[in-house]
């Protein structure tokens, strides 16, 4: 991976949607810190659930809705990890504001120099990505996932801890890989597709579908 991917230009950061996984986040920004002389800050959620405006949730307030970028003096990192469709809302939405997006990558999780990230992903501890991998944008990746080598994942996908795809296997756009899941190599997961935990998934599964069990089944609708 480029050493630019993992460049954080912003010293703040906020989160969009109020939802515990902050604290991870936190977690992250923390060992960032470590390296940084410039420190990185969470300044809090963006949420548009006027409820929870000005409350504190996990240890930070919700500032308001997208549009309370126009009040902050950016520009802003944005970071989000909420379902695929809201994470798509929201960021698009945000490009018309002082933002980046940033890679927020964990310093214990093994990048290849030969890898290539977009923009805007959450790489959690202990993750592996292989040789000639190419992540797209907005994904979430969580803790000890192995991404193995020629790998593609696309946008707005969700990562569950110690999920493995395997060598040569895509997934495209907008999917939940529940923890521990497997994709035997050169397998398509198509838009849209939850797949179980723990499921091994062994050929391609079509859009908008769920996929469970050993081997992976799927689910009628
Ligand atoms: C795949 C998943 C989303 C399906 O949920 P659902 O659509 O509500 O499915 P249901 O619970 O109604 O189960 C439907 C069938 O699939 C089976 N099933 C569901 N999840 C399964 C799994 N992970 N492995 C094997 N079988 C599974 C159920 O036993 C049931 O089988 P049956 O019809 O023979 O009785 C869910 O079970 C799952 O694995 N979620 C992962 C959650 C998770 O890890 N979240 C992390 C958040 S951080």
């Amino acid at each position: 991976m480029a050493k630019q991917t993992r460049v954080i230009r912003v010293s703040k950061i906020a989160v969009i949607g109020a939802g515990p996984y902050v604290k991870n986040i936190e977690e992250i920004v923390r060992a960032l810190n470590e390296h940084r002389n410039e420190k990185l800050e969470i300044i809090g959620f963006i949420d548009s659930d006027e409820t929870k405006a000005h409350e504190e949730f996990w240890g930070y307030k919700v500032l308001g809705g997208i549009e309370v970028l126009g009040d902050i003096a950016g520009p802003v990192g944005l970071i989000s990890v909420i379902s695929a469709g809201g994470r798509r809302r929201m960021f698009e939405k945000a490009k018309n504001y002082d933002v980046t997006f940033p890679n927020l990558i964990h310093p214990s999780a093994e990048v290849s120099p030969q890898a290539k990230l977009g923009k805007g992903n959450v790489i959690a501890q202990r993750t592996i990505i292989a040789p000639k991998v190419k992540v797209g944008d907005f994904n979430k990746i969580n803790y000890s996932v192995a991404i193995g080598h020629h790998c593609r994942v696309g946008d707005y996908n969700t990562l569950n801890g110690l999920s493995h795809l395997t060598g040569m296997s895509t997934i495209t756009n907008g999917c939940f890989v529940g923890p521990g899941a497997v994709i035997f190599n050169e397998v398509t997961i198509h838009p849209n597709v939850t797949v179980g935990a723990n499921a091994v998934v062994r050929n391609d599964i079509p859009e908008g579908t769920t996929a469970v069990g050993v081997p992976a089944r799927i689910l009628p609708k």
